[in-house]
Parts: structure tokens; C-alpha cells; sequence
């Protein structure tokens, strides 16, 4: 509940009772007329973000619809598309908006808390080549304001970070998880936005790009919705462990691995639900870009979990944690990248 204003309570005679001390207007009020030019400000605001957004969406949209849709079909595999129950296959069903999406549809920061302090950072080398990708002007790309529940001005350019999975004690390994390594590891140099959603009788699904900059090792983890990657640009180090993996032990967790560039042919990875999957950039001067699609059918739960019983067999993790288990973590930079400037 919101604590009964000043006002009413001196309408009420509570206040006159004892001498008041000089008001402090605390940061998030302000005087009548610094309202005024302090609203009209934020309507400047939010018509210049509503202008990026839609020079963003009117670029990148068309790119999307036509990588990922064929015949006006959304072109993964067969079981995926079997898992959607019919809906959110069709490209009639995705649109995009005139202004940011609500948080719901973006970062859903209020869960994952993944657009503030933890947001993504892309590299210089990530928006170049999405620049590239969409003819845009990098000038566009940094003015993109998200304003996924939260609208400081620091957030310019920066997309939502990877959300972390859950943490969880494991009754024979304990802890399981570890935010604050995942935050300044992960989430701050990997992230995605969406640009088309899709809402159609209780399931939902979204197409966005996604990114790794350099030095990223996006643990292994699974979750019961679809999702496929288009890759733009890479290469990239891909890999996945079946499902029951858990029941039996993978004694060729390798043979699963996927190392992928970005022809054609290798393009597309499809990650069905339940598949556990890891995506790294740590090798050589690597990084990741690339177009997604996240589909949640009515009736299923996200369950989005670390696996971690595959860390030991393969997954790029265990050597990361090891080598960057440091006070500073020495994870790959997160101040703002110099192309995306302060504040407009
Ligand atoms: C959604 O539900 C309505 C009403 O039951 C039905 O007519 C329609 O075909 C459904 N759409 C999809 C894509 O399943
Ligand atoms: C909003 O984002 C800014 C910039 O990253 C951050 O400093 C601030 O803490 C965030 N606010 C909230 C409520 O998370
Ligand atoms: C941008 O795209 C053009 C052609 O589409 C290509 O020749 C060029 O190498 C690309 N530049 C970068 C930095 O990827």
C-alpha cells in the first residue's frame, strides 16, 4: 500500500499538532513548475525512443520475417513445430508495435532483472555487424531505448541481459547457481531484444535478435519451451547434450558439439524443448549474432533450469568459472562500449 500523502493528512489536522521541520523535496518529486517541464521532457523522451524504435523495427522486421518464415510458415523443425499446437506458426500471427513493448514482452525485467545495472552491453563488433544486417546507421542502434521497466538514460543502446536461470540447492551437490557471477559474466555480455511477438489462444512466442559478445560462456541449461537460432554471425561454439542425458551418463558429451559458421547450410539450430544446450564464444577472437524465436505453447511451463550434471562433460563452464572465479571475476569489460553514447 502507498502511505497516506501530506496533504490529506494535514486535511485531517494529524500535521498541526507539532512544529514541522523544514521539507526536503526527496529526488523523485519536484516543484510545480519543474512538473511541468520535467513531464514535457519525458513526452520528448518517449516520442524520440517511439522514432528509434520504429526506425529499428521498419528495418529490422522484414529481415526477420524473411529469414525465419517460408510460405508464410515458421520454418523449424518438424517437432517444434508440432509442439505449438498449431499456433504461433504462422507469420500472420507475429507483429510488431509503434512504440517499445511493454516489460512483459521485452526483458521481462520485474523477474529477471535484466535491464538496469545487469543489461547487455553489446559489443562494437556485435551492433556493427547488426547494423550491417539491418542498413542501418550504427547512430540509430545507439539511440534504441528498450525501456523495459526502466527508463534511465544509461540504457541507451543496451538490450536485456541473458536471464539467469533459477538458483536451487541440489541435495548431493549443493548451491547451484550463482547470480553475481552470471551478472557480471554473462548477462551484461549477452542478451537478445524482441521485435515481433505473438499471442494466439493462451500460447506466446516472440522473434528477436540475440547476442554473445567475445569471451561469453553461456552455461548449459534447458527449459521446456521451443526456440531456434538463425545465425547471422559468428561462428560460434554450439553445443547440446540430449535430454535424458541426466538418466545416463554422455560418455561422448563431444559427439554432440557443433561448431558452426554462418553459411547456410549451418545456419539454423533448432532447440527443441528439454535439449540442453550451450552456446560459447571464449575461443579466438569469437562472438555470436543472431536472429532467435522463443515459442511457448499454451499448457507448458518455462521450467528454465541450469544443467549442470553436464558441466563436467564438455560444457564450456567449468573452465570458465575456474578462470574467472577472481574477486573482479576478470570477465570481459562491461562499461558502455564507446560507440553507444551517454544519455540523450
Ligand atoms: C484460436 O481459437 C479460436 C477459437 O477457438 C479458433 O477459431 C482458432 O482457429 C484458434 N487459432 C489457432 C491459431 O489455433
Ligand atoms: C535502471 O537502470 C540504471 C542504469 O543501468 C540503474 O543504475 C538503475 O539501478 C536501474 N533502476 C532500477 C530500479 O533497477
Ligand atoms: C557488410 O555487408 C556487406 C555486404 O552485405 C559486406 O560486403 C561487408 O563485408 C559487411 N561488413 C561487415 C563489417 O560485416
Amino acid at each position: 500500500m502507498r502511505w497516506p500523502s501530506r496533504l490529506a493528512l494535514t486535511a485531517l489536522g494529524l500535521l498541526e499538532l507539532e512544529a514541522q521541520p523544514v521539507e526536503q523535496i526527496p529526488d523523485d518529486e519536484c516543484t510545480e513548475s519543474g512538473c511541468a517541464l520535467q513531464a514535457l521532457q519525458r513526452q520528448g523522451r518517449r516520442v524520440a525512443d517511439a522514432q528509434a524504435w520504429n526506425e529499428v523495427m521498419a528495418a529490422l522486421v522484414p529481415k526477420i520475417q524473411k529469414m525465419v518464415f517460408e510460405d508464410g510458415q515458421l520454418a523449424v523443425s518438424k517437432e517444434m513445430r508440432e509442439a505449438m499446437r498449431g499456433t504461433c506458426l504462422s507469420s500472420k500471427e507475429y507483429v510488431t508495435a509503434q512504440a517499445p513493448f511493454d516489460d512483459f514482452w521485452q526483458c521481462a525485467s520485474e523477474d529477471n532483472d535484466n535491464f538496469g545495472a545487469s543489461a547487455y552491453c553489446p559489443s562494437r563488433r556485435v551492433a556493427q555487424r547488426l547494423a550491417n544486417f539491418t542498413g542501418l546507421d550504427l547512430k540509430v542502434l545507439e539511440k534504441l531505448h528498450l525501456q523495459s521497466g526502466n527508463e534511465s538514460a544509461a540504457l541507451y543502446g543496451k538490450w536485456c541481459g541473458m536471464p539467469a536461470p533459477p538458483e536451487y540447492e541440489d541435495a548431493y551437490s549443493g548451491p547451484v547457481g550463482n547470480r553475481a557471477f552470471w551478472e557480471d559474466c554473462v548477462m551484461r555480455n549477452s542478451g537478445y531484444f524482441n521485435a515481433l511477438k505473438c499471442d494466439t489462444n493462451g500460447s506466446y512466442a516472440v522473434l528477436g535478435i540475440a547476442a554473445l559478445n567475445h569471451g561469453v560462456c553461456y552455461p548449459a541449461h534447458r527449459h521446456d519451451n521451443q526456440e531456434a537460432y538463425w545465425q547471422i554471425a559468428g561462428p560460434g561454439w554450439w553445443k547440446t547434450w540430449p535430454e535424458s542425458f541426466s538418466d545416463k551418463p554422455n560418455m561422448k558429451p563431444y559427439s554432440e558439439i557443433r561448431v558452426t559458421s554462418a553459411n547456410d547450410a549451418l545456419r539454423l539450430h533448432n532447440h527443441a524443448g528439454g535439449l540442453i544446450h550451450e552456446m560459447d564464444t571464449t575461443f579466438d577472437d569469437d562472438f555470436l549474432l543472431a536472429v532467435y524465436w522463443w515459442g511457448k505453447p499454451v499448457y507448458t511451463t518455462v521450467n528454465y533450469a541450469y544443467s549442470h550434471g553436464v558441466v563436467e562433460q564438455g560444457s564450456c563452464f567449468a573452465s570458465f568459472r575456474r578462470e574467472h572465479l577472481d574477486a573482479a571475476h576478470s570477465c570481459p569489460e562491461v562499461a558502455r562500449p564507446e560507440w553507444a553514447t551517454e544519455g540523450k
